[in-house]
């Protein structure tokens, strides 16, 4: 299947090293136990462009092997053209959706444009909290918020694509 055939998924935060880039590993994850993995294009990338090229943070990939995760992409700013080349553009927090929202030329482009705890099941937080100042426990949080909310995410896009 082409890339553009398949259900297109950017999710976005600050440094695109801490949030997105384990948002991008769980959703990988998840889709691949639910055998969909074919359906999918899954990618992240930071609002800031610092980190360009590096590895998620140690502390994010040492979090996340504990849960049987493998976080290895490679971080990148986001860009305008991301609205072409996505269907959903999943942000972690408010300043994520407005510095997103800034690059957006249509009613359509914002429509892409929703929020990780929108889809929180368990968890009434609503945004990811950024873990990077943080000590262990911001990260465990930012694992437990993702998995619950791209379990969400997950059950509408099966709703809403069919699948
Ligand atoms: P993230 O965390 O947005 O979850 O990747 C951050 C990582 C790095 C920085 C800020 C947030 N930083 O300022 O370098």
């Amino acid at each position: 299947m082409e890339k553009q055939d398949k259900i297109r998924l950017l999710f976005v935060c600050l440094g695109n090293i801490c949030r997105s880039p384990a948002a991008e590993g769980i959703m990988k994850d998840l889709v691949q136990r639910e055998g969909l993995e074919n359906k999918f294009f899954i990618d992240s990338a930071g609002t800031g462009g610092w980190h360009t090229g590096e590895l998620p943070d140690a502390r994010m990939r040492r979090h996340g092997e504990k849960r049987g995760y493998d976080f290895c992409s490679r971080a990148r700013k986001f860009r305008a053209a991301d609205f072409d080349d996505f269907d959903y553009i999943i942000v972690m927090d408010e300043e994520n959706f407005q510095d997103v929202n800034a690059y957006a030329t249509s009613e359509e482009d914002v429509r892409k444009i929703r929020r990780m705890t929108d889809f929180s099941q368990k968890y009434t937080h609503d945004y990811v909290p950024d873990p990077y100042y943080s000590g262990a426990d911001g990260f465990e949080l930012v694992l437990d918020l993702l998995e619950d909310a791209t379990e969400g995410f997950l059950g509408e896009l099966k709703t809403v694509h069919s699948l």
